[in-house]
């Protein structure tokens, strides 16, 4: 059934390391997300945009950066096979510019077996630098959702790299709209795409009410940094909620995955 195949099977070599405990917390966090997925697409039956996972590595104080503009690696290494479980299991993986001018990632699946997702960015003004991982030889080239202001000469030169630039209309704030850019890339043929961060883009994309299931790994350290969410004023007077909770060991961390509680 097509409808299936909205999060991909993904298998991850057992031999990495990991007690049989976090290999548990990874298989049933990845079934569960596919039945979350299963579910979505029989709901949505028309499936106007994709499926959202939400997922980021916290500290126990919500912190997902030491401070902002700073990169700090806070999963333990089973719960990066985890991430890089989902990852693979996805279409797509979406992060904003910030997390690509601090961490400069490559949002590849490597330490499971599993085709990357296509790398989607967030990144109005066209900030993205030419020598980001993302743009280097063996990486899938990057969709950039930028809004149509940014300088023409820097399009240019992205799209000469392989980057495919999706123009979008943004908010009052000059932020590309949540709404539309899933839209567009449900029309381009993803169905299913976790988001990563960082804090803005976590922020946005609950404020805009588009996010099916979290799958939030938290670290066992207190970290004096970004909080996971830029503001709390706009949850206001509802803020987003889970169902369906579990809660998993990997290694040291814990794992929690639910999915958004629907009104
Ligand atoms: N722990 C984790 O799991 C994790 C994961 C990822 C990142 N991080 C951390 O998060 C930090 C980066 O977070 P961040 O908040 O600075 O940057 P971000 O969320 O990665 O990107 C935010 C930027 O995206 C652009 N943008 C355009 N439209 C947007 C929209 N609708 N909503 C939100 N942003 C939009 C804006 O820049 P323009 O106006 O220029 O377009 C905005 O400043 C880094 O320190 C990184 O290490 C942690």
């Amino acid at each position: 059934m097509r409808n299936s195949k909205t999060i991909k099977a993904a298998t991850y070599d057992s031999a990495g390391g990991q007690s049989d405990e976090s290999s548990s917390a990874i298989q049933a966090i990845l079934e569960k997300s596919r039945n979350a997925a299963l579910e979505f697409s029989t709901r949505a039956r028309r499936m106007e945009r994709p499926f959202v996972t939400l997922s980021f590595a916290q500290s126990l104080n919500g912190s997902i950066a030491a401070r902002p503009g700073e990169q700090l690696i806070l999963s333990g290494a089973d719960s990066m096979i985890m991430t890089h479980g989902l990852r693979a299991a996805h279409d797509a993986i979406l992060v904003g510019i910030g997390t690509i001018l601090i961490d400069n990632p490559q949002l590849t699946v490597r330490l499971v077996e599993g085709h990357s997702p296509q790398p989607i960015v967030i990144d109005s003004r066209l900030r993205f630098p030419l020598n980001a991982k993302l743009l280097m030889n063996g990486n899938k080239p990057p969709w950039i959702a930028t809004s149509g202001t940014a300088h023409k000469t820097k399009a240019e030169s992205l799209r000469r790299r392989g980057a495919r630039l999706i123009t979008l209309p943004t908010g009052v704030n000059g932020r590309i709209k949540i709404g539309p850019l899933l839209k567009r890339i449900r029309r381009l043929g993803v169905r299913s795409v976790m988001v990563e961060g960082g804090a803005r883009i976590i922020s946005s994309f609950l404020e805009a009410g588009m996010v099916d299931q979290m799958v939030i790994t938290i670290a066992p350290v207190f970290v004096d940094g970004l909080n996971a969410f830029e503001t709390y004023e706009n949850f206001k007077p509802s803020a987003p909620r889970l169902n369906n909770i579990e809660y998993h060991k990997a290694g040291a961390d814990l794992i929690l995955r639910g999915d958004i509680e629907r009104p």
